[in-house]
């Protein structure tokens, strides 16, 4: 082993083409590859930049020779040699640096390496715990690599643009109080108030409201969340938005620099030109058409009421959700009424996932038409709902019938499933939406009381506000999501800039005038002191990295992120902590006095 690199790095692996012929170069970095041809020894060195081989001969440097024999995977070595020309039949056309090789004149073995438990390369087939559990290891895969890269690539361009849009990135407490609504806070005991927490933050959206009364006009932040809720492929319990607040502007001000904002992203990291503006659509289109408020506009396949035309028919179960306010609604699977039995059975339990309480098909096949429910239907009722469907020879039908909350969410699922298996979704595909004109409030059957939608300072519509004592069901809000793919990136509202609105919304939710006051008193009473009308967004950074980078997982574009329970595998982070500590904090647990062993020091 050599105790001094010894040797001044002029180089990264990636640097070297064709024009670095006859060039002496010092490498830094990993053995991706070794291979003793007898006489000769192949090393693909590794670093962050990429890979390029270097061969170390008897004849070019006989005592680095003798050092590579003894390299294995894994190893850190600096290596002097001089670039040449591979001959012709020894080319590389799969390594960026194929054309040339690195003769090896001087070797530094800077430190040895154990056996790493998966390999260091892109696609490897290893359970996903142990990369998460060898996580160090797992980022020196280039495709790790060009994920955190393209990160660090965003990011940089999300500040140049800010910047350049007269933007101040301003930070804001991380310890902060816990507030109702939302998800579950994560909390921390504070040692001295004994008996009191703080709260990490959800996202700084009351702080960045108060930086607009204190005139900061334009504020952003690249700001870490945490939320305890459950957790999925595109969630983490502690996550990064771009978070952005702007004084003075209309709902038009902030769409349109965001759209900007965005094509400049995506040309930056990706090289994409994104087209603007955005497709527009309301909550109540968005729903009725894809059964979503994030739909996936990469393909059709749209959800077709069909209530009027199956309407009147001997079918118990159509007629019978009809009278009580339910609907019938289809998709139309265009040239699929081939389908065999066993997988229109699958997707019976497919929407049953989903609450559906059935499905009914229609294959309308050259042979003629075949359907459970054929025998219920008179043959206009057919060409009736041929007709509402566009159903064509060789079509299929899927037909939910249900409350519009369970055909939404069934039906729209159902779209996606049959979106996926028919191939019908371009992976190239960029497809972004606004969705706009929600609704402000829904009714949290549970609890029996009206929940803000977005949140509870997203200002509702003027024209709407006098449904808040009658119907707040009404009440659209002044808020709007940013989709692309399926996937809500972003989400963002108008909001309330005066005292008396506020309070009325707290109302409306069903805090009393003491809760308001002592959960967020020291905003009502901030509105009091001139407060410009504002609005502001927040786009999650790591769906949108995940997007470019193509993953489905926002797992591969964090460096250490947690596994579905929440934990890091890796740290084993959440641990127990030693009895001493909790008493500092002033805390029982219960389970600690249950199970002593686990307060071991
Ligand atoms: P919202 O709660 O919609 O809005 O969050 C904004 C965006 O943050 C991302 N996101 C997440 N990403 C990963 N893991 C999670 N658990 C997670 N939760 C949310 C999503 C989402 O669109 N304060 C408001 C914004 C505002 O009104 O300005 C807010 O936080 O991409
Ligand atoms: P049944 O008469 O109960 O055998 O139902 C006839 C067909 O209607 C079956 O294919 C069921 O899956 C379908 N069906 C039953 N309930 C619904 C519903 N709520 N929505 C759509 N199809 C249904």
């Amino acid at each position: 082993m050599d105790t001094l690199i010894g040797l001044k790095r002029t180089h990264s692996c990636n640097d070297l083409n064709k024009q670095s012929d006859g060039q002496e170069v010092v490498l830094c970095g990993w053995v991706s590859r070794r291979r003793d041809h007898g006489g000769l020894i192949f090393v693909d060195l590794r670093d962050r930049s990429g890979i390029v081989q270097v061969v170390f001969s008897p004849d070019t440097n006989a005592e680095a020779f003798k050092k590579a024999e003894s390299v294995r995977n894994e190893y850190v070595l600096a290596v002097r040699g001089k670039v040449a020309l591979r001959d012709k039949d020894t080319i590389n056309d799969h390594m960026a640096t194929g054309e040339i090789e690195v003769l090896g004149d001087e070797l530094r073995i800077l430190n040895a390496a154990k056996t790493p438990p998966f390999y260091i390369q892109d696609n490897v087939d290893c359970d996903e715990l142990l990369r998460l559990k060898h996580r160090y290891l797992d980022l020196r895969r280039p495709e790790m690599q060009y994920n955190i890269m393209l990160r660090h690539r965003v990011t940089t361009a999300m500040r140049e643009f800010l910047d350049k849009n007269n933007f101040l990135e301003i930070e804001t407490p991380m310890l902060g109080k816990s507030t109702p609504e939302g998800a579950r806070d994560y909390l921390v005991p504070s040692r001295v108030n004994p008996g009191k927490f703080y709260a990490l933050p959800q996202s700084p959206q009351v702080f960045k409201q108060l930086l607009m009364v204190s005139g900061m006009e334009r504020y952003f932040q690249i700001a870490r969340c945490f939320r305890d809720e459950d957790l999925r492929a595109d969630r983490q319990p502690e996550f990064t938005q771009l978070d952005i607040e702007m004084s003075f502007i209309e709902r038009e001000d902030i769409l349109c620099l965001m759209e900007e904002m965005l094509a400049f992203l995506f040309k930056k990291a990706v090289g994409k030109d994104i087209p603007t503006p955005f497709l527009r659509l309301s909550y109540a289109d968005a729903m009725a058409r894809f059964g979503s408020d994030k739909p996936d506009m990469r393909f059709g396949m749209e959800l077709i009421d069909i209530s009027e035309a199956v309407r009147g028919s001997d079918f118990k179960v159509f007629e019978t959700l009809l009278q009580n306010g339910g609907q019938v609604k289809a998709i139309n699977v265009k040239g699929h009424a081939g389908i065999p039995r066993r997988e229109l059975d699958g997707l019976v339990n497919y929407v049953a996932g989903f609450g559906a309480k059935g499905l009914a098909w229609i294959q309308n096949t050259a042979e003629g038409i075949k359907s459970p429910i054929l025998k219920f239907f008179s043959e206009e009722k057919i060409q009736e709902i041929f007709a509402a469907a566009q159903m064509e020879t060789g079509d299929l039908l899927l037909i939910i019938a249900d409350k519009p909350a369970v055909v939404a969410q069934a039906l729209g699922q159902l779209r996606l499933e049959m979106g996926r298996r028919l191939n019908l979704i371009d992976e190239d595909k960029l497809s972004f939406l606004w969705v706009i004109d929600f609704p402000m409030f829904e009714y949290d059957e549970e609890e029996k009381r009206w929940v803000a939608m977005h949140h509870m300072f997203t200002a509702p519509r003027d024209e709407d506000i006098h449904y808040l004592d009658t119907n707040p069901g009404m009440i659209k809000a002044k808020a709007y999501d940013v989709i692309l793919n399926g996937i809500e990136l972003g989400g963002g509202s108008l909001r309330i800039y005066n005292r008396d609105l506020q309070e009325k919304i707290f109302k409306a939710i069903g805090f009393s005038r003491e809760e308001g006051m002592s959960k967020f008193g020291y905003l009502l009473e901030a509105f009091e002191y001139g407060t410009p009308p504002h609005g502001g967004i927040a786009l999650g950074l790591d769906r949108m990295v995940m997007l470019m980078a193509k993953r489905s997982s926002i797992r591969d574009v964090i460096a250490f992120p947690k596994t579905q329970s929440a934990s890091d595998v890796m740290t084993q982070a959440p641990s127990e902590v030693s009895p001493a500590q909790m008493k500092e904090l002033s805390i029982k647990s219960d389970i600690l006095v249950k199970k002593p062993s686990a307060a071991k020091e």
